[in-house]
């Protein structure tokens, strides 16, 4: 007799609340919220409208952690560690449906019970209904009024924005006074998926037609569609993917310049956007490009990326070691870094990101530069970019570069004149995009010119 096949998916995980509450307990392992989520609505039964609530309340629930925990523990009247972790999760989940989502109070209070319940246990659902009581006795602004109370204004704005302070601090270094908060608050909006075309392969008015969506205000490649990209068949095809309207810019920059005539780098190319693009626009010039990348696994998502453009001249190789010995007359380093330009694409990542991350990451992002420097003759271009603004990954290292005397610094936003208000503040030379004025993520360039 053959035995009835065990469920892949446990049947609980179609109710909302069970898989938001499981992807908030993975990534206390180290799981990405991003990742996580994807992987459990694809084996959910969960329909449209389902998928959409449990995307803002888990996304919300890792983004606001920091605003949440303070609240949980002043109506809790305890430390956060004093209390068991899956409990925590089922009080994140209950506070961000109770403070940032228009959950009705009983229901949301009601189904963390139910949740703490059948997840944790019996014994822990008073607490669970008491402190989430506690927690709905006011609305968010009298909570964050409450709460601001003899803190210092970056703070508040670290509470009120939902950051750690240091980065509250880093953004207040590269920004006017008056934009650091509506900087990170645009942190905490999910941003609508951006397609690109990829050139010579497939027109923007094509995937416009095939795709729908509406053309991107810089980029001459991109396309903003909300809505699932898997689901495009030029995507699916090779013939465009899926980047971010700002770096789009970035891998547009080296076009742009004038350069000797020789074969492009792209020195840090995983998982492959940029050397996608620069590879259309370099083919334009008869010219190709070699993507280097440190990471096997990275490195075959360059391959898959240039697909369309039957193609696959990648290396696997340290960028700081030279793995090629002729000369190129354009490079890109898209430097491994702190990411914090990035944040509204994962959730949780401003609370894992360290300040002490950032002596190794700058050391790593001069060393490339500096190979990147040596692979061009003198008269080449190398555009140094990150998805930071942080001043010590950005102005601060092409000051160093400058001081050196290996390169002359080119204006770089000149370049994209469409593009208003986008130099960086100490340094005008230099391009910083920011989501509260661009839409984009706050991608940095310098474009350095070997002497
Ligand atoms: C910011 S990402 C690049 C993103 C990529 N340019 C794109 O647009 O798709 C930085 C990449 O550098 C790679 N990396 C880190 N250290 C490296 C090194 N020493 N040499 C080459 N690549 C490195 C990382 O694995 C990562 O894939």
């Amino acid at each position: 007799m053959s035995r009835p096949t065990t469920p892949t998916v446990p049947p609980q995980w179609s109710r909302p609340r069970e898989l938001a509450f499981q992807i908030l307990a993975d990534s206390r392992q180290g799981a990405y919220v991003n990742l996580a989520l994807s992987k459990a609505l694809a084996g959910s039964s969960l329909t449209g409208a389902d998928r959409r609530w449990v995307t803002e309340l888990v996304s919300g629930a890792a983004r606001h952690l920091g605003s949440l925990d303070a609240i949980i523990e002043a109506a809790a009247g305890r430390s956060l560690t004093s209390l068991q972790p899956a409990v925590v999760d089922v009080l994140r989940l209950g506070a961000q449906q109770l403070l940032y989502m228009r959950v009705a109070t009983h229901a949301a209070i009601d189904q963390s019970v139910e949740l703490a319940r059948h997840r944790i246990g019996q014994r822990v659902t008073g607490l669970v209904n008491a402190v989430l009581r506690r927690v709905a006795v006011q609305g968010l602004s009298d909570w964050l009024d409450q709460l601001s109370v003899g803190l210092s204004t970056d703070q508040q704005l670290a509470l009120r924005t939902s950051h750690p302070l240091w980065i509250v601090q880093a953004y207040r270094q590269v920004l006017p006074a008056s934009e650091v908060e509506p900087a990170l608050l645009a942190n905490n909006q999910s941003p609508v998926p951006t397609l690109v075309v990829r050139p010579g392969l497939l027109e923007r008015a094509a995937l416009l037609a095939l795709a729908g969506g509406e053309p991107t205000p810089y980029s001459p490649w991109g396309v903003i569609r909300a809505g699932d990209p898997g689901e495009v068949a030029a995507i699916q095809a090779g013939l465009a993917g899926v980047q971010d309207e700002g770096s789009q810019l970035m891998a547009g920059l080296l076009d742009l310049v004038d350069a000797p005539d020789l074969p492009w780098l792209d020195l840090c190319a995983g998982p492959g956007g940029k050397t996608a693009l620069m590879t259309g626009l370099a083919q334009k010039r008869r010219q190709s490009v070699v993507g280097a990348e440190l990471h096997q696994h990275r490195a075959r998502l360059v391959v898959d990326a240039l697909r369309g453009y039957g193609v696959a001249p990648v290396v696997v190789a340290d960028g700081r070691i030279p793995a090629w010995n002729s000369a190129f007359g354009r490079v890109l380093v898209d430097a491994p870094c702190s990411g914090l330009g990035a944040l509204r694409r994962r959730p949780e990542a401003r609370w894992r990101k360290q300040e002490a991350d950032l002596g190794d990451l700058c050391l790593l992002q001069r060393a490339l530069i500096d190979q990147a420097l040596d692979s061009v003759p003198p008269g080449g271009v190398v555009a140094y970019v990150t998805c930071s603004p942080h001043r010590r990954e950005t102005v601060d290292q092409v000051a160093a570069v400058e001081a050196s005397g290996r390169a002359e610094v080119l204006d770089a936003p000149s370049l994209w004149p469409q593009v208003e208000q986008a130099t960086a503040l100490d340094d005008r030379r230099c391009l910083q995009l920011w989501p509260h004025r661009h839409g984009t993520d706050a991608m940095f360039a310098a474009v350095l010119r070997r002497q």
